[in-house]
Order: structure tokens, then C-alpha cells, then sequence
């Protein structure tokens, strides 16, 4: 099975492009580079010691994918190409919109005109927004409060599936909901790379260890959880690149698919904020300074997934701890302080 992984140049797709390969599956890249280097994938090709075919595009561009389809016999996407910066998101709705939504929508028609109808879809747990409750059910609805337009394209490409979906049965689609992926390949040699300052707690931890920023700021400690600081369910990069594999396998074996499987990505257990903290100090032998400071906007007290669809569906569950998570985090940033730029 060749599969077209198009993102692949980023974060979770170059770890994804490792477990491909372990499963025996081909895959192609289709990046833009916008938030990702070809170094990425040449360290991707070192680690499984065979070269991955890379086109250089984007998703919006129909003449592009065409000519990717038309050289490549490709039978399934996984389509993790979109742009990920909530709070960016807020400032250029447009260019979100334009990217994550018309990416995905030129992507599709290109599928269907070359009767491609396998998709794995890249979606977050930010689509649930204020969560009823936890653990977070698949079925819980999606779609309100929402607080950006990051967001609320994955919403939309959510719908736009589904609807898909009930107008051709041949389509198989599954939904991935990603909770915190962190973590890296365990060589060190493949990783999260943010530009600038960091959003995300993870790399904003690792940037402090490594001496790059001065200390962490612990957006809020007023929450109604374990010790005020919000909690999430934090996956190990490598962990989410498995499921994506099942997923695959999980659509090779349906014949047609009524509507599609959405399933939820996470190990099911929340940490907080200044756990996640403790836990990277232990596997860093780094202390980490840190400030209390404001809630920041938009963000949620807790949010952890309920896996058991996962497992019964998939067959998968997440395998590694928030100690492997940190440890690996720790291992790609202390070797690549500058990420793959120095390189
Ligand atoms: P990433 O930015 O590292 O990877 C995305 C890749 O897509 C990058 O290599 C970028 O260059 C490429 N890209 C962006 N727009 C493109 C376009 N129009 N055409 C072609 N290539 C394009 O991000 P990631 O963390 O690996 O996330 C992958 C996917 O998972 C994204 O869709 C993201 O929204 C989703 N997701 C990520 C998280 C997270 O916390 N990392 C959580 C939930 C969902
Ligand atoms: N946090 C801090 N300080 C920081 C960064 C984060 O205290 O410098 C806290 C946040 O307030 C939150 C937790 O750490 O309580 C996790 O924050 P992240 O920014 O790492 O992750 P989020 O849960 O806010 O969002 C992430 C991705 C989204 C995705 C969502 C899915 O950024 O794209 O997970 O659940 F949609």
C-alpha cells in the first residue's frame, strides 16, 4: 500500500513516516515547507535507511495534485498538512480558513477524480470545546465554544467529511482527535521544532531546560483541578503515529464505510501543568523556574479523552508514559538546541 502523507515534513507526519515504513507501507510527502525543513526528512530516511519520495506543494494547489496523483499510484492519505497556531489563528482567520479548509477541500476533489477515497483526517480535541464533561466521549458534541478560528476549521473539515461521507459510501474516512502529542523519536534525531517562542507547554518546558528561555509561565493556577493549573492528556508522538497505522489497516479491511470513524487520541490520563513540570525535572535532572501568572484566553481547566474506542475499534492504545514523553522531548531538544536549524 502506498500512502500519500501529505504534512508529512512536520512534527507528528516524520514520525509517522517511521511507523509507515516499520508496517511495511510506502509513502510519498507532500509538503509546502511552511512550517517544516526537508532536514526533517532526511533524518526520517536515516533512521529507516530508505529514501521517501518528497514533492514540494500545497494542498491548495489543484495542477500540483493532480500531477502527484497521476505519478504516483497512491491508495490512501493521510492528510495532516494545516496550519496549528491557535493564538496566529485569531490574527489571520483568513489565511487559516484558506489553508485548512480549501487545502482539504482541493485535496478531496483531487481524490475523487483519481478514485482515491481512503482519508485519515488530522483533528483535535479543541473541536469539543467546553467539554461536558471528562473523560471526553466521541460522541459528546462538537462544534460549540470553540474560541478560534484554528479550531473551528477542524470543525468544519469534520463536517465536510461527514457530509462526504453520506453522499458516497466508498468513501473511508477516519477522524483522528489528537490530544497533546509531545515526546520525539527516542534517537533524538526527529522532533517538535516551533518557530519562535513557543506556544505549547512541552517545547516551552524543553527551551527553558536547554537554557534558551529564562522560565516557564504557568497560565493560571485557579482551575478546578488536582492543584489549580489546568489539565490535559498528553500522547507520545510515537504512540499517535501507531494510531495512524491502525487506522490505515482499519480501512483496508471495510468494504464501505456509512459515515466516518472518529476515534480519539490520547492515553486517557490527565496531567497538570506543574506535574508535567515535575515529571520533565526527574527525566532532565533540570530544574525548571516557573511563574504563576495569568489564566491565558480561551484556554480550559481540564480535557482528557475517553480511549475505549480506540481499543476496541482500533485495536490501539498508547503504550508510553508521561516519563518516556518527557525523557524523549528532553533527548531531541538537548541534542538539537536550535532545532533542525543548526544542523
Ligand atoms: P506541523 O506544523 O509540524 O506539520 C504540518 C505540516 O504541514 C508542516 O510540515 C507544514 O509545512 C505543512 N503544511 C501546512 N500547510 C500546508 C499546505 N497548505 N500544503 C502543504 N503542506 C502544508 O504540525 P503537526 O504538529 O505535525 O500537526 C499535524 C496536523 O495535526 C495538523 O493538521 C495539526 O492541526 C494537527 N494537530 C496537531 C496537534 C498538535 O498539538 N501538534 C494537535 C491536534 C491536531
Ligand atoms: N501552558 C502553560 N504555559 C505555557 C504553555 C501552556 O501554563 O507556556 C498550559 C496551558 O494553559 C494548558 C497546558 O499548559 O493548561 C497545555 O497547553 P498547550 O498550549 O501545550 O496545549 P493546549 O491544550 O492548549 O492545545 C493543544 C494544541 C492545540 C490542540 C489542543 C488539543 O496547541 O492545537 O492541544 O487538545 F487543539
Amino acid at each position: 500500500m502506498a500512502v500519500l502523507v501529505t504534512g508529512g515534513a512536520g512534527y507528528i507526519g516524520s514520525h509517522t513516516l517511521i511507523e509507515l515504513h516499520k508496517a511495511g507501507l510506502e509513502s510519498i510527502v507532500y509538503d509546502n515547507l511552511s512550517n517544516a525543513s526537508e532536514e526533517s526528512l532526511q533524518r526520517v530516511e536515516h533512521i529507516i535507511g530508505k529514501e521517501i519520495p518528497f514533492v514540494k506543494g500545497d494542498t491548495r494547489d489543484k495542477e500540483q495534485l493532480r500531477e502527484l496523483f497521476s505519478n504516483y499510484s497512491i491508495d490512501g492519505v493521510i492528510h495532516f498538512a494545516g496550519l496549528k497556531a491557535v493564538g496566529e489563528s485569531v490574527q489571520k482567520p483568513l489565511e487559516y480558513y484558506d489553508n485548512n479548509v480549501i487545502g482539504t477541500l482541493r485535496l478531496l476533489e483531487v481524490m475523487r477524480e483519481f478514485d482515491c477515497k481512503s482519508i485519515i483526517f488530522s483533528s483535535s480535541a479543541t473541536v469539543y470545546g467546553e467539554p461536558e464533561m471528562v473523560p471526553i466521549k466521541e460522541e459528546f458534541s462538537t462544534g460549540n465554544g470553540i474560541t478560534n478560528p484554528y479550531g473551528r476549521s477542524k470543525y468544519m473539515i469534520e463536517e465536510i467529511l461527514k457530509d462526504l461521507s453520506k453522499s458516497d459510501s466508498s468513501w473511508k474516512i477516519v477522524i483522528l482527535r489528537y490530544f497533546n502529542p509531545i515526546g520525539a523519536h527516542e534517537s533524538g534525531l526527529i522532533g517538535e521544532d516551533p518557530n519562535g517562542i513557543p506556544n505549547n507547554l512541552m517545547p516551552y518546558i524543553s527551551q527553558v531546560a536547554v537554557g534558551k528561555l529564562n522560565e516557564l509561565q504557568v497560565f493560571g493556577d485557579n482551575y478546578p483541578t488536582v492543584d489549580g493549573t489546568g489539565v490535559r492528556d498528553y500522547i507520545h508522538v510515537v504512540d499517535l503515529a501507531n494510531a495512524h497505522v491502525k487506522a490505515l489497516e482499519y480501512i483496508q479491511k471495510q468494504d464501505v464505510m456509512q459515515e466516518p470513524l472518529i476515534v480519539n487520541a490520547g492515553t486517557g490520563m490527565g496531567y497538570s501543568v506543574l506535574e508535567v513540570v515535575k515529571a520533565f525535572e526527574r527525566a532532565s535532572g533540570k530544574k525548571i523556574p516557573k511563574k504563576i501568572v495569568a489564566r491565558r484566553a480561551g484556554d480550559i481547566a481540564i480535557c482528557y479523552a475517553d480511549v475505549s474506542r480506540a481499543q476496541e475499534i482500533l485495536g490501539w492504545s498508547a503504550e508510553f508514559d508521561l516519563e518516556k514523553m518527557c525523557a524523549d522531548s528532553w533527548n531531541w531538544q538537548k541534542k538539537n538546541p536550535n532545532g533542525y536549524e543548526a544542523s
